[in-house]
């Protein structure tokens, strides 16, 4: 499959349907995605922006063989070194060996780290341009840590097209290909996903990107990112979407996360949800048992928070390992301006509320209740009384 995006760019990447694990085991998209590469036609030269993960290497050189002879490439853009975009070079180089690969300074050495070899590296960094004829130019725009140290944009003067790699994408399969034509809660649900699994701990970095670029005063009339579909109506809106989530983002909104063995720990969360709700009728409180739930997906509702409760049972003096995995994910993520509350059941050593009173320190929430609230075995009537009053104090300190 290929399709035209306008006079000179066609769209040459690979729809998988069928992901639904990605960075290994790491993360969910549960719609799919998309590895999008694109081939731009100037007057004098014909270039390839990225190109789709390994395992569809050999389908996407037979599709791109059916639009344009290889040896009639003139150079590849290499935006990003990750393997979801660099993955098909190896294979595509062996076809046309010198063929120059324009990437930057930090991807050159992130693809020899991964493919080991010595290719016709062209290093460019912001400013600089690539002239294709016909009075288009192609501008580089170096995106470091957006997301890996290798990250660069691109622009296409003439057409006026952003291509950013993995900024403004998600994991989002669809043979619609473009924003206005795809149902829009499935789309930014899936943004938001990318932008709080993914994007999180970079935010200064996209607020100054976003800055930059802006700055330059360039007229955007596309984005075509590296995943998912194309901002053609609006294309900016994702762009000032990204502005408000790099912006310490929450809603009013509280999640309850917690994880169970004899439900004493489920209880204590559904009590301390009735006391969040008495003391403030307003906020959005979410339950989840993280052993029950997608990583990911809780992920995005702490992304939407303002505060998040988190709870565990004591095991072997520790806590159970699905909540130990979410609180390794918070802490990485490095989310800001949350707070944040422990509880937990116990029936003999009761450590679990420290550790998770810890962990949250760790991550840098502030702390609602220093203490945290653990119950002795299942909680009784008075230990429900002491949950819905604990969450009378998060709901207060929410509102
Ligand atoms: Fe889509 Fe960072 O690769």
């Amino acid at each position: 499959m290929a399709f035209k995006i306008n006079g000179s760019v066609t769209w040459v990447g690979k729809i998988d349907w069928e992901l639904r694990k990605f960075h290994g085991e790491e993360l969910s998209a549960h719609r799919g995605s998309s590895y999008n590469s694109y081939l731009v036609r100037g007057e004098d030269k014909t270039i390839l922006i990225d190109t789709v993960w390994r395992p569809f290497a050999e389908e996407f050189i037979a599709n791109l063989k059916k639009v344009i002879a290889l040896k009639e490439i003139d150079c590849i853009i290499a935006n990003h070194g990750e393997v979801d975009h660099s993955g098909s070079l190896p294979a595509l180089l062996r076809e046309i060996p010198d063929t120059p690969v324009y990437c930057s300074k930090a991807a050159v050495k992130s693809l020899k780290g991964q493919y080991h070899e010595d290719w016709n590296f062209q290093t460019v960094k912001t400013g600089d341009k690539l002239e294709l004829g016909g009075g288009k130019e192609l501008v580089f725009i170096e995106a470091k840590m957006l997301h890996w140290p290798d990250s660069m944009f691109c622009y296409l003067t003439g057409d006026n097209i952003l291509f950013p790699n993995d900024a403004f994408g998600q994991h989002y399969a669809s043979e619609l290909m473009y924003n206005d034509l795809v149902d829009q809660c499935e789309l930014y649900g899936e943004a938001i996903k990318y932008y709080a699994n993914i994007l999180t701990p970079f935010s200064k970095m996209v607020t100054n990107k976003i800055k930059e670029v802006v700055g330059l005063g360039l007229p955007v009339n596309m984005i075509c990112p590296s995943h998912g579909v194309i901002w053609r109506e609006d294309p900016m809106q994702i762009v000032n979407k990204y502005l408000e989530w790099a912006d310490n983002y929450q809603e009013n909104q509280v999640t309850i996360i917690y994880d169970t063995m004899w439900d004493g720990t489920r209880k204590a969360a559904e009590a301390i949800a009735s006391g969040i709700k008495e003391a403030n009728e307003i906020i959005n409180i979410k339950l989840y048992n993280a052993a029950r739930s997608d990583t990911n997906d809780i992920v995005t509702e702490i992304f939407k928070s303002k505060g998040i409760v988190i709870g565990s049972p004591t095991i072997n003096k520790g806590i159970l390992h699905s909540i130990a995995s979410i609180m390794e994910m918070v802490k990485g993520l490095q989310f800001k301006d949350k707070k944040g509350a422990a509880f937990g059941c116990y029936g003999w050593s009761g450590e679990s509320v420290k550790i998770i009173n810890d962990l949250l320190q760790e991550a840098e929430l502030e702390l609602i209740n220093q203490e945290g609230l653990k119950m002795l075995w299942n909680p009784d009537e008075e230990a429900v009384e002491a949950c819905v009053n604990y969450g009378k104090e998060i709901g207060a300190a929410l509102a």
